[in-house]
């Protein structure tokens, strides 16, 4: 039976300062020393732009892997303000973050931006995971499967095969995002299951070994139930990315 690849990965979202990630990172460097049967590279944490010299320089040699929380869908030029996957490269980075329901909302970044960044980090040789979902006024009116679809396809239509092999998916319902209500197992594997067969269109090989992360108040006491279903490869999560002993809690669910 095929071992899909398992992740955690914390986003820190705009949080901290140099003493703080410092600990942070100091407390989860000693506690993921401790945590048996955790593979190299399969938990990190997206850290904010400012940091990435201090964190990269932290984490050199360590098994825990840095992440950006976005990046620009230009390879250089007139863009202030913004950042180049190359320029992420320069410090290691191993994935970024793009399409976080945050930005699509906050920044009014389309499913088409979305798409034209992820195509961006994977040429430049980062992993991209990409986050999909819906409002809860969007469930609220049936649009669940056309909304993760419509986020989905258009990432799709913008990575050829060898492409696809960098891609990461996180199921994030923005309903559940910061608001302690998580969305059940059963409403996420159905989600993750919905995506996994539309990659498998493209992919059936790549479908069967596509991490899909669930994210939205994972926390130590719900993680294993989630983690539990057969199309959820782990989390991404906010909060309780924060606060050491809560995310090794929850990366502790995916050694089991
Ligand atoms: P919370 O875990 O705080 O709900 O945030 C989830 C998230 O947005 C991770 O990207």
């Amino acid at each position: 039976m095929l071992h899909r690849e398992k992740l955690v990965v914390g986003n820190w979202k705009m949080n901290g300062n140099r003493a703080e990630n410092a600990a942070l990172v100091r407390d989860l460097l000693s506690g993921l020393g401790s945590l048996a049967g955790i593979r190299a590279g399969s938990v990190g944490v997206c850290v904010p732009y400012p940091y990435l010299a201090q964190i990269s320089e932290l984490l050199k040699g360590s098994p825990l892997f840095w992440a950006a929380q976005d990046v620009s869908d230009a390879p250089s030029g007139a863009y202030t303000g913004q950042v180049s996957a190359s320029m992420l490269n320069d410090f290691d980075c191993a994935m970024t973050l793009v399409g976080h329901s945050e930005r699509r909302g906050l920044n009014h970044e389309s499913n088409e931006l979305v798409a034209l960044k992820a195509r961006r980090a994977v040429a430049a040789g980062l992993r991209v995971l990409v986050c999909v979902g819906e409002t809860e006024a969007e469930r609220a009116a049936g649009h669940t499967e056309a909304v993760v679809l419509g986020q989905l396809g258009a990432v799709l239509t913008e990575l050829d095969g060898a492409a696809l092999e960098r891609l990461v998916l996180a199921y994030e319902p923005v309903w559940a995002i910061g608001t302690g209500q998580t969305a059940s197992p059963a409403q996420a594997q159905e989600v993750h299951a919905l995506l996994r067969g539309r990659v498998g269109q493209r992919s059936e090989s790549v479908a069967a070994r596509l991490p899909i992360l669930y994210g939205g108040s994972v926390k130590p006491g719900n993680a294993r139930e989630l983690f539990g279903m057969p199309d959820i490869d782990g989390g991404l999560i906010g909060g309780a990315s924060l606060v050491a002993k809560d995310f090794l809690a929850i990366v502790a669910e995916i050694a089991r």
